[in-house]
């Protein structure tokens, strides 16, 4: 099994958005038995409170559940058991490595670093800029991609 943590600040607009978009992937790609997926905040606000209106329009539009999704902090226990944590921007990256420093277990990586021609390095967060149909085509792309490299490094 691959475990694979999408993780943002509130982990109510972007990772969520992460998380039900890699999974409807994995899902077609008939796959949900050698991947698992999930997503966490790197901040607490929001725990236990369903994704975003915004995030919950887009993955109604495009026909993605987000059934049973609930925010929750990211944990030390997460550093342990996943093997890809895929932060959505520079400052997510900053606050992990900085509160678990001495843990190097998972792949540590930026969503965008596995996008294509995007001309960007981070995912706006669409909390500030309201702009979630952008984050989706961004996260699309992040994810599409990051299934790729995974299906290719574990022959899968
Ligand atoms: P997210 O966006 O990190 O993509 O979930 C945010 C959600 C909530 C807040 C900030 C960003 N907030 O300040 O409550």
């Amino acid at each position: 099994m691959i475990h694979v943590l999408f993780v943002c600040l509130g982990n109510i607009c972007r990772s969520p958005m992460g998380e039900a978009v890699f999974r409807h992937l994995v899902d077609r790609e008939n796959l949900a038995d050698k991947i698992t997926v999930d997503s966490a905040g790197t901040a607490s606000w929001h725990t236990d409170k369903l994704p975003h209106d915004g995030t919950r329009k887009v993955l109604e539009r495009e026909g993605i559940s987000y059934e049973g999704m609930k925010a929750r902090q990211v944990s030390l226990t997460d550093f342990k058991q996943y093997d890809y944590i895929v932060v959505m921007d520079e400052q997510n990256m900053i606050d992990l490595i900085s509160n678990y420093e001495d843990i190097k277990g998972p792949v540590l990586a930026k969503l965008l670093d596995f996008a294509e021609d995007t001309g960007e390095v981070d995912v706006p967060d669409p909390y500030y800029t309201g702009d979630f149909n952008y984050t989706y085509d961004l996260v699309l792309n992040g994810t599409e991609n990051l299934l790729t490299h995974i299906r290719i490094k574990h022959n899968i």
